[in-house]
């Protein structure tokens, strides 16, 4: 997996600064003032802080930004990155400063100044998240960053704050890499391996094989993979740090590891992009890593529907008819419209393994949410007030974008099949909703449910404010904190 950046917290050391190599960081709230740090920085260079700030340019800057000063005379440090940002940043500022400082050219040591600067710890899981890369595919030899040093006037204290954010990390690190690993790296075979490999974190982790997938009669999920040399596989990953015979909370996700739409096959521009439409299942993964890492006071299941969508001779065909798990019988009309047939399978097989106290399922279902909500946010599809707000409430807080959709009988009955119990898909028109509806088909009216499209948020063109283009583990740290808030007693 790709590995955090090192971080430490370290006492602040006036005398320190004249020897420090690498890069200094110091921290100047919009108005200007230098703290006792910034002061000493300032006096070695002669005067050249003070000038900075005082410059056009530093007032241009946004909060959580930064400049630097190249080679600044008199001391060894290389560069001083100047970043703008309130001695009491808000989580969200101090996180974006942090991130700042990913974002500087150079792999060397950064000692970051932060004297009293409150929120450091978040300072520094900004620049943990900011500073991923992935570049297991590329040959070249990789430089690794020196990672960052956090001087503070009371280490001890920044370092219990820190406590858990790095296992946080962790899982949003394991969710960007499966999401980032091509479909030849990333097979449904080495999807169940990797995910194996979390039983060394205590999880426990059963992986279910078509023979066993054809017994249980998920005949939805295994018409998505039948055209593909890949196996189809379940894997369900159990943590039980909550007490003993207490109902667990269910992630389930879509975990498509490559969708070429199978006989109703996509166009070709673009069709790379369909690595990532196991996005859901790498979240699901992620949130589970996170979980045990933090040994979180919980009981919590994940399980990935692990597939492969491709034409050939065995494929699936539209117009066929397949009968699920629960027993209801689906007419394919586009065979493009796979993924929920996968979650069908698995929503069901949840409910009737784990009668879970909540159930949400994260998947890249439909192209129309891009349409709908862009890249900002997930659609958010439920039916309970309650458990949509508590998530709501806690994407918000870790500001992961997500927004409420609507759903009701008439698009539900969009998926009237003339020849069979449903259809798989509903028409263009709020093709999303009509998409949350098939799977609400198979959520039992008892279970409080949240379907997360995340086809527009799972991996991205452009940089995020905490990750660089491709890949962001989107959902990770919002799950995370729904549990630990309202799922962990007390
Ligand atoms: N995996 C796609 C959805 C998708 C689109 C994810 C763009 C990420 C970016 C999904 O399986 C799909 O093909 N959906 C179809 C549904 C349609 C056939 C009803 C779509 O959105 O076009
Ligand atoms: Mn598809
Ligand atoms: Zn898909």
């Amino acid at each position: 997996m790709t590995a955090l950046i090192p971080v430490d917290f370290a006492a602040t050391d006036i005398d320190a600064i004249k020897d420090m190599e690498g890069r200094l960081a110091i921290f100047v709230p919009p108005a200007g003032t230098l703290d006792a740090t910034a002061k000493r920085v300032n006096r070695l260079t002669r005067g050249s802080i003070a000038r900075a700030v005082s410059g056009d340019a530093f007032e241009k800057l946004e909060d959580g930004a930064a400049m630097v000063l190249s080679y600044p005379v008199n001391i060894p440090a290389e560069a001083v990155i100047i970043v703008k940002l309130a001695r009491r940043p808000t989580v969200g500022e101090a996180r974006k400063a942090g991130a700042t400082l990913a974002k500087q050219a150079g792999t060397t040591k950064v000692h970051a100044l932060c004297g009293n600067l409150r929120r450091a710890h978040e300072l520094a899981y900004g620049m943990i998240l900011r500073a991923y890369e992935y570049t297991d595919q590329k040959t070249a030899e990789k430089t690794a960053h020196e990672g960052a040093s956090f001087v503070v006037n009371a280490p001890d204290d920044v370092k219990a704050a820190f406590d858990g954010l790095d296992a946080l990390a962790e899982g949003v690190f394991f969710t960007r890499d499966l999401v980032n690993m091509p479909a030849n790296v990333l097979t449904t075979t080495e999807f169940a391996k990797q995910l194996s490999d979390l039983k060394d974190l205590g999880l426990k982790v059963e992986v279910l094989e078509e023979k066993d997938l054809e017994k249980l009669g998920m005949g939805s999920l295994l018409c998505v993979g039948q055209g593909s040399d890949s196996p189809s596989k379940v894997v369900v990953m159990e943590w039980n740090g909550g007490s003993k015979g207490d109902k667990p909370f269910a992630f389930v996700g879509k975990g498509v590891v490559f969708d070429t739409g199978g006989i109703s096959l996509k166009p070709a521009a673009g069709m790379e992009d369909m690595t990532m439409d196991m996005g859901g299942a790498g979240v699901v993964a992620g949130v589970m890593k996170a979980i045990a890492k933090r040994k979180a006071k919980a009981n919590v299941v994940g399980l990935v529907g692990l597939v492969e969508n491709m034409p050939s001779g065995n494929a699936v065909r539209p117009g066929d008819v397949v009968t699920s798990m629960k027993g209801d019988t689906i007419e394919v009309i586009n065979t493009d419209a796979e993924g929920r047939l996968v979650l069908a399978d698995v929503l069901w097989y949840a409910q009737e393994r784990f009668e879970p106290l909540g159930m949400i399922n994260l998947a890249t279902l439909t192209g129309a949410i891009v349409i709908g909500l862009g890249h900002e946010n997930a659609g958010v599809f439920s039916n309970n007030d309650a458990l949509a707000n508590a998530f709501l409430k806690a994407a918000n807080v870790e500001e992961e974008g997500a927004w409420r959709m609507p759903m009701g009988k008439a698009y539900d009955d969009k998926l009237k099949s003339r020849i069979a119990d449903m259809q798989n898909v509903g028409g263009r028109p709020a093709g999303s909703i009509t998409a949350a509806q098939f799977l609400q088909r198979f959520v039992k009216p008892e279970t409080p449910w949240i379907h997360l499209d995340i086809a527009g948020v799972a991996s991205v063109k452009e940089e995020t404010s905490f990750a660089p283009k491709g890949a962001t583990g989107w959902g990770v740290r919002a799950l995370n904190r729904l549990i630990m808030d309202n799922f962990e007693g007390e």
